[in-house]
């Protein structure tokens, strides 16, 4: 994905986080969005190849209920649903939950706006498969903490936790948005509950290729 394609996001995050909102330009850029997703780096209209490639990996172990936090325009939550998965989906922007409901008539993902901090409580241990992917990594660090708790608490009894982020070392620069993250930043998983099963830190088949960690938990207790 190109600079260019990400420079008005860029600087709309950078407008919104310096006035102290740093949620409010997702609904903004969606919205400027319209019908051309052009503007939207994420938009890829295709699932996730890091997160298709993990579930090929997990075999036909039967599916059950699945949440897609931060689902954008819907590709992974359709993958999900796809695979059998009973997926819920949720997004803070109603413009791109919107667009999902549009992309996917007759869809049989339950298509949500909510707010990652301000979830419904009864999503609490409630789903078999929880997937994070490319969320955490465009809230800014002082968020990610509460992020990562909030995400924890939806996983049931037994379920499994896919998180799949861009990664740096600590000494890195920080970057620009999307922001990696460092391998501390995942470690509070294992703090709420969730065992760590697996931790891949790779180079995709991005052009140029960026620097993935993809984690795996699961909810022991
Ligand atoms: C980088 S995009 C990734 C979208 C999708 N997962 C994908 O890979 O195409 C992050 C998404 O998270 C959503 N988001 C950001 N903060 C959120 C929050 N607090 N609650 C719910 N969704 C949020 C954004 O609106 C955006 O659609």
């Amino acid at each position: 994905m190109s600079d260019t394609r990400r420079a008005i996001a860029r600087e709309m995050a950078r407008k919104y986080i310096d006035a102290g909102d740093p949620l409010g330009w997702f609904e903004a850029l969606y919205s400027l969005a319209g019908g051309d997703t052009s503007i939207i780096p994420w938009a890829d209209l295709a699932p996730n190849p890091n997160v298709v490639e993990w579930l090929d990996r997990q075999g036909p172990a039967a599916p059950g209920s699945a949440l897609k936090v931060g689902c954008g325009l819907g590709d992974d939550a359709e993958e999900l649903a796809r695979r059998g998965f009973q997926t819920t989906a949720f997004d803070i922007s109603a413009t791109a939950i919107e667009r999902c409901k549009v992309r996917f008539p007759g869809s049989e993902v339950a298509y949500l706006v909510a707010d990652l901090f301000s979830a419904p409580k009864t999503w609490g241990g409630r789903f078999d498969l929880v997937l994070e992917s490319y969320t955490l990594q465009v809230l800014p660090p002082g968020l990610r903490a509460a992020a990562v708790e909030s995400i924890a608490g939806f996983v049931a009894p037994g379920g499994t936790l896919l998180v799949v982020a861009r990664g740096r070392e600590p000494e890195d620069p920080e970057g620009k948005m999307p922001w990696p993250l460092i391998r501390e930043e995942l470690e509070p998983f294992e703090g709420r509950g969730l065992k760590r099963i697996s931790f891949e830190d790779y180079m995709d088949h991005e052009d140029p290729p960026a620097r993935r960690f993809r984690a795996t938990y699961r909810k022991v207790h």
